[in-house]
């Protein structure tokens, strides 16, 4: 079977920086600890004054055309994924087009773009339809543009206020690619539910603790169907597990469960078993709640064990470690993660070619989906090529009160002008406003 995946990627995050400890946890009255070591974050990225979704996702893009060498009549689909449009009709990916062709001799006008909503999924779920297309034989050799792009931020003192974060992962999607492979087999749990929503609304409504519930039933039950599809699963099967990121503490939360149900019945389980005994089976035990006890007691025992530590250290840690300094970028999170790991793995020399990845993708409403890589001989090269540390590196470090005001010129429903904080340099730029609202861009030399 033809093989098809990733083979270009490119990141651009927001501008400023908002440090959680220093800056946004002293006004709120919490110990830095909590963002650091709680949640596992350091700081978030924002949009400066001229940037939004559009532009992070052109110039994402753009930067990734021109490392290619490629040009507009080799794309045959624009996909974007975001959460945060600000248009019911018009798609993002038009506007992308559109900022890319003012820096183009071609145009886009025989690719088909569209606009993919279910919350933090859709970045994968976009990833997937330009697969199949291509697998589908439909491209005509030509590639898709995948382009997950979000503002992620909650109203002001809201309990998502210390997750916020904005930026965009650009991916293009090709036959024999550079970086991975996606697997055909799939696994999904999906429910009706209302743990994060924006009925027509900017700012999410957010349960957040039961969102964080919801993430990991769904993710259960995704594993669960994979492994009908594949088989039971090992630890040892996956060189890494990128998993959907709103912050890391999250992923913790996830990763030992994870760990749980792969070591059922193994090896591990076995050796473990004179440590912190053997797993709780249902059956065994009167009542759920029993058994619930059960289970936390012996996922405590386990995250304190050596095997587990290795494990986590070596397949998780180096996934979050992008996350950690620029906060939750929605559809893009699960994406920064891939690419985390692998830049991991190229900056220490680890070898991961002909390896697997184990994609573990969430978005709240709710619906999880978990597929296997193929980590591909290019993938080395193809990371060394981005530009995340010194974009990362290069933020403009707001003060809360700049923090105030950048909330408010991002606010939809507020028209605040605001002097940027840093220079646009080779970009797309937010410029104003058309005759019928639309929002209207500019590339800056
Ligand atoms: N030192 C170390 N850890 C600390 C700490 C300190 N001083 N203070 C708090 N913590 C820990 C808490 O114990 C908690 O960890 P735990 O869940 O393992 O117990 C963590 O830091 C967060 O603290 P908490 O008081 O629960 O934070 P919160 O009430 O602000 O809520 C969210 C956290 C995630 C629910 C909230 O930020 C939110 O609503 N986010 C948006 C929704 C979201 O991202 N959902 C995820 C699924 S998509």
């Amino acid at each position: 079977m033809t093989s098809v995946g990733i083979d270009a990627i490119e990141i651009h995050t927001g501008k400023l920086k908002l440090d959680l400890a220093e800056t946004f946890a002293p006004e709120m009255g919490d110990d830095p600890e909590k963002y650091t070591k709680g949640l596992g974050l350091h700081a978030s990225s924002f949009p400066d004054a001229y940037e939004d979704i559009v532009t992070m996702g052109a110039n994402a893009a753009h930067r990734l055309l021109e490392r290619k060498g490629l040009e507009p009549a080799d794309v045959g689909r624009i996909d974007v994924a975001t959460e945060s449009a600000f248009d019911n009709s018009k798609p993002v990916s038009t506007y992308i087009a559109g900022c890319l062709e003012q820096v183009y001799d071609g145009d886009f006008h025989h690719a088909n773009k569209g606009e993919r909503k279910f919350a933090c999924i859709a970045g994968t779920q976009s990833l997937d339809d330009a697969v199949n297309w291509i697998l589908a034989g439909r491209n005509r050799g030509r590639g898709a543009l995948v382009i997950a792009t979000d503002t992620a931020l909650y109203a002001r003192d809201s309990s998502g206020e210390a997750t916020q974060g904005a930026g965009a992962v650009a991916m293009w999607i090709t036959e024999d690619p550079d970086i991975v492979e996606l697997s055909t087999e799939q696994g999904y749990g999906s429910a009706d539910e209302t743990d994060f929503l924006k009925p027509n609304q900017q700012f999410p409504s957010v349960d957040g603790k039961r969102s964080m519930q919801v993430y990991l039933a769904r993710m259960r039950e995704s594993l669960q169907d994979f492994e009908r599809a594949t088989g039971a699963s090992h630890p040892d099967d996956y060189a890494f597990i990128p998993f959907h990121t709103p912050f890391p503490g999250m992923v913790r939360k996830a990763a030992v469960l994870g760990y749980r149900h792969m070591i059922r019945g193994t090896d591990i389980e076995e050796e473990l078993a004179a440590d912190i005994g053997r797993q709780p089976r249902r059956e065994r035990f009167d009542s759920d709640d029993a058994f619930e006890d059960a289970i936390s007691e012996y996922v405590d025992g386990l995250t304190d064990t050596d095997a587990y530590r290795e494990w986590y250290d070596a397949a998780i840690q180096p996934t979050l470690s992008i996350s950690s300094q620029v906060g939750n970028w929605y559809t893009g999170s699960v994406h920064l993660a891939r690419f985390s790991a692998l830049k991991h793995a190229a900056e220490n020399g680890i070898d991961l070619a002909g390896k697997r990845l184990l994609v573990a993708s969430y978005g709240s409403g709710a619906q999880a989906e978990i597929h296997s890589e193929t980590v591909q001989d290019g993938f080395t090269e193809a990371v060394a090529a981005s530009t995340i540390d010194e974009q990362i590196e290069q933020r403009y470090d707001i003060s809360f009160a700049e923090y105030e005001q950048v909330h408010d010129r991002h606010n939809h429903e507020k028209s605040v002008e605001l002097e940027p904080f840093t220079q646009p340099d080779a970009e797309f730029v937010f410029d104003g406003w058309g005759p019928m609202n639309e929002r209207k861009y500019t590339y800056v030399e």
